[in-house]
């Protein structure tokens, strides 16, 4: 590995001694772009059926040209869409080579549909959905391009939902994923915003074939096809349309495709463009190389790393160079090697480089100084950006990258791909064939080249394979039946399916019924609303009318079907422990990887003295699930240093408070047994407020007190009793912000429970009355911390592990100060005494107590 001092040390001897790389060129070539004299787009002929609006439309043409400044014509790929794209409504699909200008159909799609519709735009809306830096990049040029005309864009890509109807509310495009739209148009039909929507735009809608994405752009793709009919059902008369129109580099069968996307009656229009049509034409190579049986992968991929400075030197014409690798470490080491091994720096501008380099904050990165840099999701954010923005300028010679995706928006004169192996939840696996040709396309940048290569490095054995590969492309199957089953119970609870008939319908709108009935044996479906009723997801009645029932659960929740299996094996004596362990199993976590450097710091955190773990795991950390499980080592309270770890965190949190919700529900639903429904409400508990139920930490959770931790003001009680002006001084503030606290902390709800048993034994039951007093009531009426929406849950079990009363206690105790029931309590086989807790849904006002009953 190379430390900072090496790079200080060795810069003058490095530097221009074999530069390979320079900046661009100073003269450009006459771009392909242009060989094929398109027409202007002053020019373009109006259709038959446009004659009439002929006028008109030359009017609106200077109203639009402003999109398209960047260049002077349409391509040939372009012009060849066009009729079809800005002259008819028609559904449509491309498939075009990599860098065709395809973005450029997408944005003649919008202008159509504003051509259509009377200004002012308000009730404009189109979607994008392609993978999420497609977005961020689109978002970033649609914004100058269509702001102008007054149109607002809004990329929707978080995790957060209430807002963002808010948010879409005033936007015309909305840029966001299959994933994100998912869950926005899960409640479609009471939101008429969603129904607004007119144009669908897919872009790499070969997605569709990808095991664990193409099933939710697939049911989304049908959504939007219901919500059209819905609306067309509701208003008969307003001709609304709804058009898709798609795009891709590789689809062999486009006509499914176009199939899959016509609309009743009208059928799709395609373009298929072969790779003759490429702007930039691309050299693909592809080099084996001698892996023994006995070798392991890590170490396969690590002996490619000093191969590499040879095949830049071959191929990179002194221009800057890509290389694409597995894993995080991988390209860091790689580009560890590189810089080692050869000299990557441009003779004019390398002050350039060297500025870039010293604003870097990572100082492993400032190896950059040596004209090759990293870059992949563990990398901090504002680095990643020098570094993008070097190579894109071609400051920076040579770039090893881990993510796709991240490889979106740069493109390279050589692309390397650094062995055809990725690590995927935990085990090793070739690339689909989609994420190679996504990689490949990052070859050659337009203004710039008019030649590009790319290269594929594998083992000798699959060097042919990976020629045939390159020669042509695998015909695009669907992969929703592996998924059908959530998908199907989803759509029962939207109510878009209420009975066989209208499943079936739906499934004839998915892009799997068009090739189950090319490719049937590649499908097996029945049998999903079989799986769904075996663990009583829904309920299917003699006539097969279908219902759901928990199945509304996992839909809110959005789990996997497998999760929902597994909750539905829980036996009810579960402690705590054995719910996290339960999580941790879900398959919303299955790609979480452990990463090799993650395994020592987890381990520490198992052993930890200080107890931050609180339910070890035996022997070493091996697995993404005990990885997963270690998340409670953050709900001790601890802050994790490694930058990837805490990305992990974030996500692990995100996705257990939705699971451990689901548990809550799930539990309390079919009283399992008193442990199991205890447990796991303090488990949702702990999630919401990332902390241990008995954490001493908890004034955490107020937001203004997060400082406080630190300086030992550790609990409510605490902070109640240190004067506001103590407090200021211990937290360097200014007054009233001590007193500000301290009411805070007062105006937290206060409960106390107490027991009585009536009079009147019978031996077997016993009455019991049972009564929650808001002990602050009075204070609360002036001013109150918690939300409305806190709730405290009172549970009683039995020695039995019977839930005795289980009852959520909201609002109403908030403001009528008490609640009381009787109950009755059946005599227990195993003792006498009972459980008594109140469980709050946030903050550290918990209350566990024992009572004794008389029989
Ligand atoms: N008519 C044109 N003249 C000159 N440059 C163009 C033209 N159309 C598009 N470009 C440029 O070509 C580059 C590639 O375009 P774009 O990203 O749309 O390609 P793509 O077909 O979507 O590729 P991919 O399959 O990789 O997504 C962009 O930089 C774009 O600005
Ligand atoms: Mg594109």
């Amino acid at each position: 590995m190379l430390d900072s001092n090496d790079c200080i040390l060795s810069l003058d001897s490095l530097f221009f001694e074999k530069p390979i790389v320079h900046k661009k060129p100073l003269h450009q070539e006459p771009s392909p772009w242009q060989l094929e004299a398109p027409p202007s787009l002053a020019h373009i002929p109006a259709t038959q059926d446009m004659q009439e609006e002929a006028e008109s439309l030359s009017t609106l043409y200077v109203r639009f040209r402003s999109v398209f400044n960047e260049f002077p014509f349409f391509n040939y790929v372009q012009s060849k869409a066009l009729d079809d794209v800005l002259y008819t409504s028609k559904n449509f699909v491309a498939c075009a080579p990599t860098g065709s200008g395809k973005t450029v159909l997408f944005e003649l799609a919008i202008i159509r549909l504003l051509m259509e519709t009377p200004e002012p735009w308000k009730d404009v809306k189109a979607v994008y959905a392609p993978i999420k830096a497609l977005c961020s990049q689109c978002f970033e040029s649609w914004k100058k391009k269509f702001g102008p005309l007054g149109l607002n864009c809004k990329e929707l890509t978080g995790d957060t939902e209430i807002d963002d109807f808010f948010e879409i509310q005033d936007s015309h495009i909305i840029l966001t994923t299959p994933e994100k739209w998912d869950s926005m148009t899960r409640k479609w039909k009471d939101n008429c915003l969603l129904q607004l929507v007119r144009l669908f735009l897919i872009d790499e809608v070969h997605v569709v074939k990808d095991t664990t994405r193409g099933a939710t752009l697939e049911v989304v793709v049908s959504r939007m096809k219901a919500v059209h009919t819905y609306r067309t059902s509701q208003n008969p008369e307003a001709g609304l349309s709804m058009r898709f129109v798609a795009a891709s580099a590789t689809i062999p069968n486009i006509s499914d495709i176009a199939d899959w996307l016509s609309n009743e009656g009208v059928q799709a229009t395609y373009l298929d463009m072969d790779e003759s049509h490429r702007p930039v034409k691309l050299r693909k190579v592809v080099l084996g190389f001698p892996c023994s049986p006995n070798q392991t992968e890590f170490k396969f991929d690590l002996s490619l790393n000093y191969k590499m400075a040879n095949i830049i030197q071959t191929y990179s014409d002194q221009k800057p160079a890509l290389v694409f690798c597995s894993t995080r470490k991988g390209a860091q080491q790689s580009a560890a090697v590189l810089a080692k091994d050869a000299r990557f720096i441009m003779s004019i501008d390398h002050k350039q480089l060297m500025k870039n380099a010293n604003s870097i904050l990572d100082t492993k990165l400032r190896l950059m100084m040596l004209g090759v840099g990293y870059h992949h999701a563990g990398v901090a954010l504002s680095d990643r950006k020098l570094i993008e923005e070097a190579f894109t300028l071609g400051d920076l010679p040579v770039l090893t990258t881990r993510t796709l995706a991240m490889g979106v928006n740069l493109p390279a004169h050589l692309v390397v791909i650094k062995s055809t192996m990725q690590y995927v939840s935990g085990s090793c696996e070739e690339y689909s064939e989609a994420d190679l040709l996504q990689m490949i396309g990052r070859a050659g940048r337009p203004q710039f080249d008019t030649s590009a290569t790319a290269v594929i490095m594998t083992k000798i054995q699959t060097r042919d394979k990976y020629m045939q590969l390159m020669n042509g492309a695998e015909i695009i199957e669907s992969s929703l039946h592996s998924h059908l089953v959530e998908h199907l119970n989803a759509e029962i609870v939207l109510q878009t399916i209420s009975d066989v008939n209208m499943a079936l319908d739906w499934i004839r709108s998915t892009f799997l019924y068009i090739r189950a009935l090319k490719n049937p044996t590649h499908y097996l479906c029945l049998k999903n609303l079989n799986s769904l009723s075996s663990i009583g997801l829904i309920d299917m009645d003699e006539d097969i009318n279908i219902k759901p029932t928990a199945g509304r659960l996992m839909a809110r929740y959005c789990v996997a079907f497998d999760t929902m299996k597994q909750f539905s094996e829980v036996a009810g004596t579960e402690n705590l422990s054995d719910l996290i362990e339960l999580v941790s199993k879900s398959r919303e976590f299955s790609d979480i990887q452990l990463r090799m450097n993650e395994k020592r710091p987890l381990n520490t955190l198992n052993r930890d003295k200080n107890r931050v773990t609180i339910f070890p795991i035996e022997g070493k950390i091996k697995t993404s699930e005990m990885k997963v499980n270690l998340i409670q080592a953050q709900l001790g309270s601890i802050s994790i240093q490694e930058f990837g770890l805490t990305q992990d965190t974030a996500k692990i949190f995100r996705n257990g408070m939705r699971i451990s919700r689901l548990s809550e529900f799930l539990t309390q639903r079919s009283k399992t047994g008193f442990s199991a429904v205890l447990n796991s409400l303090i488990l949702a508990k702990c999630f919401r407020a990332k902390l241990w139920e008995n954490s001493p930490y908890v004034s955490k959770q107020l937001d203004k007190i997060t400082a406080m931790v630190n300086s030992g003001l550790t609990t409510f009680s605490k902070i109640e009793q240190t004067n506001g002006r103590e407090l200021e001084l211990i937290l360097n503030r200014h007054p009233p912000f001590g007193n500000q606290i301290r009411e805070s902390v007062i105006h937290l709800p206060k409960y106390e429970v107490t027991l009585e048993q009536l009079p009147g034994y019978s031996g077997a039951t016993a009455e019991i009355m049972v009564r929650v007093n808001l002990k602050n009531q009075a204070q609360l009426l002036s001013k109150r911390t918690a939300r409305d929406h806190h709730y405290v849950s009172l549970i009683i079990g039995d020695s039995d592990n019977t839930v005795v009363f289980l009852q959520k206690l909201d609002f109403m105790l908030l403001k009528c100060g008490s609640w009381s029931k009787k109950i009755d309590v059946a005599k227990a086989s195993k003792g006498e005494e009972i459980s008594v807790n109140l469980i709050s849904s946030e903050y550290g006002l918990d209350i566990q107590q024992k009572f004794t009953v008389h029989y």
